[in-house]
This record gives structure tokens, C-alpha cells and sequence, in this order.
């Protein structure tokens, strides 16, 4: 559904929340493998520790929530490079949220950074992307965005809108040459999901996550989700009359 990609020397890859957990990992095996990267999060320090003795890395440090902050590093980014191959929106957060104990404020905020932030880079990413009429743009979403769970109501939620949102873009942006991927990612060992109080089925490390992610873009897939196991049992689910549904769910998360 989109180019195939047979390798990534020169390639100008962005990732933004590249501090951390999946998109740091993606970040170290691009450079690897010959890509010039620049990383995007908030902490400056461990953005540049990153980019420490990597001379195709750049440290561009942002918050993805401040639409002018991103616009900025766009900005910047173009000052060193003279095209944008792939954007990888990587950034976001967890945190529990129940509606038995609703917080608006942290539903609220979480949606802004998850959601938000997304809508952010678009802006600024968009235009880049049309004018070159090449290159591409993934977003990760999760697992959690095929079907609402127990104890996600706020992060669910927002993974959702991202699955809808990719699918609209692919729609709308793949006719004029720009190829967008749908990330969509079980449960990973990371800062994020030490947060998570669900069960951990087929937990993968970030390492293998990152591995996943940049072989389904390769491949020139759309739709890249990863543990299959885990990822495909939650869409079979998807299938089911609510009633079904909602009986499985509870297995599968453990509340
Ligand atoms: N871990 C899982 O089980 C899992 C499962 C499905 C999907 N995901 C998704 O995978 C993505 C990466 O998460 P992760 O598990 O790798 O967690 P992580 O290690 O906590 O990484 C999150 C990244 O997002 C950045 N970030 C957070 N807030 C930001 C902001 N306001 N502006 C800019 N960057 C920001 C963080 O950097 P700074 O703090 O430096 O800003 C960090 O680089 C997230 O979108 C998450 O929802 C994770």
C-alpha cells in the first residue's frame, strides 16, 4: 500500500519523541543502518545523549503540545536538511483514567498530548510533505485504539481517533505521492507503560518494537501492528457481537 523502502542510507527520517522507550530505539537502529535522524521530546539532555558521537544525528528538542514549538523545529529542520523522507510521531503518554473515578483535568491533558500533539506535527509536517509530492509520515497509535478496555478511557479514546485519523490521511494524502503508516503497537516495556495496570500479555521490549516498526515500513505496509498474536486475538475480538466482546476483553486485559 505504500513504497518499499530497501534501505536507509541518506534517508531523512524525524522522529519526534525520540527520548525514550520506541522512538529512541528506532532512532539508534536508523542511524545504524546509515539514516540521518533528528530526534525530537522535551528533555534536551537525553536527546543529545542519544546523538552523542552519531554524526548523521540531530537533536531538535520540542513540546509536542506547543504548536509553535513545532513549527520552530520544522523550521530548523529544513535549515539543515533540504527534504523530509519519513516523519515518525512517536510522542505520547499514558496514564490510567476510569470513569468511576473520572479526572477531567488528566483526560483532558492526556488527549491534548495524544491527539493534539499529533495535529501539531501534522500542520507543520503537511505542507513539507505536499510540496516535496514524496516521502511519509507514520503515527503511532496502539492496540488500545481497536476497542475500549477497562481502566483507558481517555487513552483508548485517543488511539482510536489516530487508527480513524491515519486512515483518512492515507486517503487523502497517498494521491499525491505521500505514504502514511498506521503503528499500532501491543504492550512494550517502557517508561510509558510502567503506568499500565493491565495485564502485560506478549510484552515485547522496545528494541524488538522498533525492529517491527521499521520492517513493516519497509515492506511498505499501511497497517503495522506487533506482538501479531496479541495485536490480532484484540481485532478478531473487534468481530464480535458486544456482548462477546466485552466478555473476552476482560480476559484478554484482566479487568
Ligand atoms: N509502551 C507501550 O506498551 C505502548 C503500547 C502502544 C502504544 N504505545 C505508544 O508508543 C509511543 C511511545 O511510547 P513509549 O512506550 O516508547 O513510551 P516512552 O518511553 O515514555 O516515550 C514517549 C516519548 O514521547 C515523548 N513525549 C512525551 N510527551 C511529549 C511532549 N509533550 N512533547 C514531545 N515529546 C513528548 C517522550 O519524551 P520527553 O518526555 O522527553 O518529552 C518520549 O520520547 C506513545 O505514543 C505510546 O502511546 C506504547
Amino acid at each position: 500500500m505504500n513504497g518499499k523502502i530497501d534501505h536507509w542510507v541518506g534517508k531523512r527520517v524525524w522522529i519526534i519523541g525520540a527520548s525514550s522507550g520506541i522512538g529512541a530505539a528506532c532512532a539508534l537502529q536508523l542511524l545504524e543502518q546509515g539514516a540521518c535522524v533528528a530526534l525530537s521530546a522535551r528533555r534536551r539532555d537525553s536527546l543529545e545523549q542519544l546523538c552523542q558521537g552519531q554524526p548523521l544525528a540531530l537533536a531538535l528538542p520540542l513540546d509536542i503540545t506547543r504548536h509553535e514549538q513545532v513549527r520552530a523545529a520544522s523550521e530548523e529542520l529544513l535549515r539543515h536538511w533540504s527534504r523530509i523522507d519519513l516523519v515518525l510521531v512517536v510522542a505520547g503518554g499514558y496514564q490510567a483514567t476510569r470513569a468511576d473515578s473520572f479526572d477531567h483535568e488528566a483526560a483532558s491533558s492526556l488527549l491534548a498530548l495524544n491527539v493534539g500533539g499529533v495535529l501539531n506535527c501534522l500542520d507543520h509536517v503537511r505542507p513539507v510533505l505536499l510540496r516535496q509530492g514524496a516521502g511519509g509520515i507514520g503515527i503511532v497509535a496502539s492496540a488500545a485504539g481497536y476497542g475500549g478496555w477497562s481502566g483507558t478511557l481517555a487513552y483508548g479514546a485517543g488511539k482510536a481517533a489516530l487508527i480513524n485519523l491515519t486512515e483518512s490521511l492515507y486517503l487523502d494524502l497517498h494521491p499525491h505521492g505521500i505514504d502514511v503508516y498506521q503503528i499500532n503497537p501491543g504492550l512494550v516495556g517502557t517508561p510509558a507503560a510502567a503506568g499500565h495496570d493491565v495485564r502485560m500479555p506478549a510484552r515485547m521490549t522496545a528494541s524488538d518494537a522498533a525492529g517491527a516498526m521499521l520492517d513493516g515500513i519497509e515492506r511498505g505496509q499501511f497497517h503495522i501492528h506487533f506482538p501479531k498474536r496479541f495485536t490480532n486475538a484484540l481485532r478478531l475480538a473487534r468481530l464480535l457481537p458486544y456482548r462477546a466482546y466485552f466478555w473476552l476483553i476482560r480476559k484478554i486485559i484482566g479487568r
